[in-house]
């Protein structure tokens, strides 16, 4: 506490990330990054940026980086924000486009950032429960609101919103944004990026950080109509003009290009965790339907947190939520490796077999 602080700050509760241990030979699966590095493209890309250009400023519109990832969804270069990670992205799109005298509506359990950008900003909110499995329901949406956001597949629960439910969604509200992040959808789920061209209200956010291995280069994008871009451009460029280092645009720019190597790693990912659902369902767990690359998962009777502890001592770290209390007994776990997954169930197995017993 200090005087010299500004009353925003005073009330501020900020968000708390998953955490990055200093320590070797953890198996760390706690923050839903890629246990796979980027492909070599990128790798080269990052090299040939290393020289004599870093004295001088980025392109401060990304011009190369929104062309590549347009080209990737079929869109125009004035239909893509890009930023220093989703995450700036979606500060920028709660100060640009959900900040109105009605509350903005998200789910109870989702990406725990959104209620902290909606403090930071002084925008209203109000959190609509998930249904009894889990799952968001869009009918639950139905009410007046300054703006709709949720991750597709949601966070922390994998659970996936049908493309035709988005589309109700869609038709029903029209009177604000509605803002689908889908920071997971590439593990399993179906992107709605193709509806920008028939609802101008709907904003599509994605991350490099997940699917394309790049979590250390922090560059996220969103994508919507230009309207609602030229939004979040003028709070960008109210704020930082250069929010993607050169690094970051050439990196990105080459993961765009690398479809091969990007479908190759999701689909390892995806069948890794078919494996995994399977081997903890088989030593008693209850896993929710993923579409992520990380599971929600239970095991009935035991608490979460005495779980993540137990793996913690055995270098193995996931990620536990105390709140909301009901989903203080799952662990949210990362999709690893094949390696990284079966020590997982190896220790698990000796927990839930040895030392709960004792
Ligand atoms: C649902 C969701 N959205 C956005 C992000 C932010 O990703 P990044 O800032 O790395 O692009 C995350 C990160 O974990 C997330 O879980």
């Amino acid at each position: 506490m200090s005087r010299y602080w500004s009353k925003v700050v005073h009330g501020l509760t900020p968000y708390v990330p998953g955490e990055q241990p200093k320590l070797a030979n953890l198996i760390k699966l706690n923050t839903n990054e890629s246990p796979y590095g980027p492909s070599g493209k990128v790798l080269a890309a990052l090299r040939a940026e290393v020289g004599d250009s870093l004295r001088l400023y980025p392109d401060p519109g990304s011009d190369r980086l929104r062309a590549a990832i347009a080209k990737r969804h079929g869109l125009r270069p004035e239909q893509v924000f890009v930023g220093n990670g989703s995450d700036e992205v979606l500060a920028h799109v709660f100060n640009a486009l959900l900040k109105h005298a009605a509350p903005v509506l998200f789910p109870d359990v989702t990406y725990s950032f959104y209620p902290v950008y909606c403090v930071l900003y002084d925008i209203a909110y109000e959190q609509v429960p998930l249904n009894a499995a889990f799952e968001i329901e869009v009918a639950d949406y139905a009410r007046p609101n300054g703006g709709i956001i949720f991750p597709n597949p949601n966070a922390p629960t994998g659970c996936l919103v049908p493309l035709a439910e988005i589309e109700r969604l869609l038709k029903a509200n029209t009177s604000s944004v509605v803002v689908i992040d889908e920071a997971y959808v590439d593990f399993g789920g179906v992107s709605c990026v193709p509806l920008i061209a028939q609802y101008p209200q709907l904003l599509v956010t994605h991350t490099l950080s997940k699917s394309h291995a790049l979590a250390g280069l922090r560059v996220g994008y969103a994508t919507g109509h230009p309207d609602l871009i030229e939004a979040i451009t003028r709070v960008k460029d109210s704020f930082n003009s250069y929010p993607l280092d050169r690094f970051a645009q050439a990196g990105a720019t080459a993961a765009m290009d690398d479809e091969a190597y990007f479908s190759a790693m999701c689909q390892k990912v995806i069948v890794s965790k078919k494996t995994l659902v399977a081997d903890l369902q088989g030593l008693g767990f209850e896993v929710l339907p993923s579409a992520a690359n990380f599971i929600f998962a239970r095991l009935p009777g035991r608490d979460g947190a005495d779980l993540a502890a137990r793996l913690r001592e055995r270098s193995i770290i996931v990620r536990h939520f105390r709140n909301p209390p009901r989903i203080a007994p799952f662990l949210r776990i990362t999709i690893g490796s094949d390696e990284q997954c079966a020590g997982l169930v190896d220790a698990l197995r000796e927990i839930v077999y040895t030392s709960l017993n004792k």
